[in-house]
């Protein structure tokens, strides 16, 4: 089965080293150690080298691991602010980020989506608000929005903060190992990164592993070890997780070939995509969304039809994700997918669209699932 639907940008998942860091470090450490959250007996050599990494990979001065993207960044933006401050965020922002916000006892404003005169719109409101609580205002976006494929304007919102007082938060999930010269994300893509005052990422996507990260000024980011909930009382990343880290670090700095071999196939793929007509809507990053007309019936007999009978998988999107009539099918290109791959996909796609445009599946009887 030719699959497009895993987090693993770099190809490291089965990558020999990755596999042999992984497996040696479970073998010395098993899963278990440390066996208590950083503050208590959870801190580790090893956690404080992989932070110093980090901070050195993306430029900033310090670096916070987190067992996980979606409950760390949650508790960042909760320790972040208080009821004196104003959150101003994107409005197609990731779950993880929403629900951050909805723990915010304060006012909130979102901006629409990638819309810089409508942030600065939000910021003059919220610039009075903070000026009658004597809070601050915390801007949120992402990086690379793992939907659409676009990029956040980061540079310009880094401009604004030569009108407004604001600290900015990055969440660069799909940005990190992928965009920039170094692989070190969207900031550093826009040439914008010391504007970003907290960087976010996971290490669920290029580094095709669990654990998370976020980096700022050391007196930041000192703060978030004291006060950031979700991590303070849990349990520390398991050792393999962090040497596994480092290992895949590691390979992102010393192998830029991976970045160049998953962009080859990114290119072929959406080049590919657009030649043949398809709307592939404002992708400038690898993952690819590729939207087609029709309601959720004919999704579901599309997608079983690409699988059973082309051998291909992708995800499938649907509403309320996206409008009603709207189908999106999102492919994540991989290092280690082959231009082989792309042409096979590119010619299973006009097949699988011609049926689409014909109503072959709009009767679930008209699909063979041999
Ligand atoms: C933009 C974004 N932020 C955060 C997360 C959550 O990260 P994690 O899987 O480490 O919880 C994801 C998805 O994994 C994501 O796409």
């Amino acid at each position: 089965m030719l699959n497009w639907s895993l987090n693993n940008y770099l190809g490291l998942a089965n990558h020999p080293e990755v596999r042999k860091a992984d497996a040696e470090a479970a073998a010395q450490y098993g899963l278990a150690t440390p066996m208590g959250a950083r503050m208590m007996s959870g801190n580790t050599d090893q956690h404080e080298l992989l932070e110093q990494q980090l901070s050195d990979f993306v430029a900033k001065e310090a670096t916070m691991l987190m067992n996980y993207g979606y409950q760390g960044i949650m508790s960042v933006i909760d320790a972040l602010v208080d009821r004196h401050d104003v959150i101003v965020y994107d409005a197609q922002a990731h779950a993880c980020i929403i629900d951050g916000v909805r723990m915010h006892l304060g006012k909130r404003f979102i901006f629409a989506h990638n819309d810089v005169d409508n942030l600065e719109k939000r910021l003059v409101a919220a610039s009075k608000i903070v000026a009658e609580t004597g809070g601050a205002i915390l801007v949120i976006t992402e990086g690379v929005f793992g939907m659409s494929s676009s990029m956040g304007k980061l540079k310009e919102i880094v401009a604004l903060k030569e009108k407004f007082q604001f600290r900015l938060l990055v969440d660069d999930a799909h940005g990190f190992g992928t965009m920039g010269k170094t692989g070190a994300g969207a900031g550093e893509e826009q040439e914008v990164q010391d504007g970003i005052d907290l960087y976010f990422s996971t290490f669920a996507k290029s580094m095709a592993s669990i654990g998370a990260f976020v980096s700022g000024e050391a007196n930041i980011i000192d703060f978030l070890r004291y006060n950031t909930r979700s991590q303070i009382f849990a349990k520390a990343l398991p050792m393999p997780l962090v040497l596994g880290a480092i290992k895949r670090l590691e390979l992102i700095r010393t192998q830029p070939q991976l970045r160049e071999n998953l962009w080859t196939i990114v290119k072929a793929l959406q080049s590919g995509l657009r030649e043949r007509g398809f709307n592939i809507g404002n992708a400038q990053t690898p993952v690819t969304p590729v939207y087609l007309s029709g309601g959720k019936m004919e999704a579901h007999n599309l997608i079983i039809d690409l699988r059973e009978n082309y051998n291909i998988f992708c995800s499938v999107v649907v509403y309320p994700v996206v409008p009603k009539d709207v189908i999106m099918l999102r492919l994540i290109p991989t290092a280690v997918h082959t231009l082989e791959d792309v042409k096979k996909t590119l010619d299973a796609f006009d097949k699988v669209t011609d049926k689409l445009k014909l109503g072959v599946y709009a009767n679930t009887a008209n699909v063979s699932l041999v």
